[in-house]
């Protein structure tokens, strides 16, 4: 397996998604645990990304309502506990929908776990049956770092790592 070097802005970022992507893949082969699952995504996303400060999961409880529980993760200390509609991840949780901010400071309601976040984007995780069961969240210490680049490509992925591949 090639090693994906860490650069804090990979010139292209499309291609440096996919080579990362094929790796997790080839990591996960026969591999159904999803905590394992997570939490190899997570490693191997913030070793590939060096602009990636905060990297991982906030799983759904299965045992609160509408409630997400911090998950797998690569960074410093993430809150333990978001509702459904609050900050950044609550509302990915809510609408289903990836969340692309540019700002935290701008973003209403935003949790800041860390000072040092200035941008983040937050993409719902969904499995098979197209169940909602995590969101994924990347907080970045620079303003603006993500785009729908890196939303089409983190959303590509978590269908192939935890939904149907499509
Ligand atoms: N900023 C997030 C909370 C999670 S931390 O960034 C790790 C939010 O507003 O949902």
């Amino acid at each position: 397996m090639s090693y994906v070097a860490r650069q804090d802005r990979p010139a292209d970022k499309a291609s440096a998604y996919l080579e990362v992507e094929s790796e997790i893949l080839a990591v996960l082969d026969g591999e159904p645990n999803r905590v394992a699952r997570m939490a190899t995504v997570a490693s191997m996303l913030a070793d590939a990304f060096g602009d990636y400060f905060w990297t991982g999961f906030y799983v759904v409880d299965p045992d609160r309502n509408r409630e997400l529980v911090v998950g797998p993760y690569q960074g410093t200390l993430g809150c333990l506990r978001i509702a459904f509609g609050r900050g950044v991840c609550g509302t990915a949780a809510e609408s289903r929908q990836t969340q692309i901010v540019e700002d935290v400071h701008a973003f209403p309601g935003h949790i800041a776990c860390d000072g040092r976040s200035e941008s983040e984007i937050v993409v719902p995780v969904f499995d098979a049956a197209g169940d909602l069961i995590a969101v994924f969240d990347v907080d970045a210490t620079t303003q603006a770092a993500f785009d729908t680049v890196d939303a089409q490509a983190l959303e590509r992925l978590m269908a192939k790592v935890f939904g149907d591949g499509a």
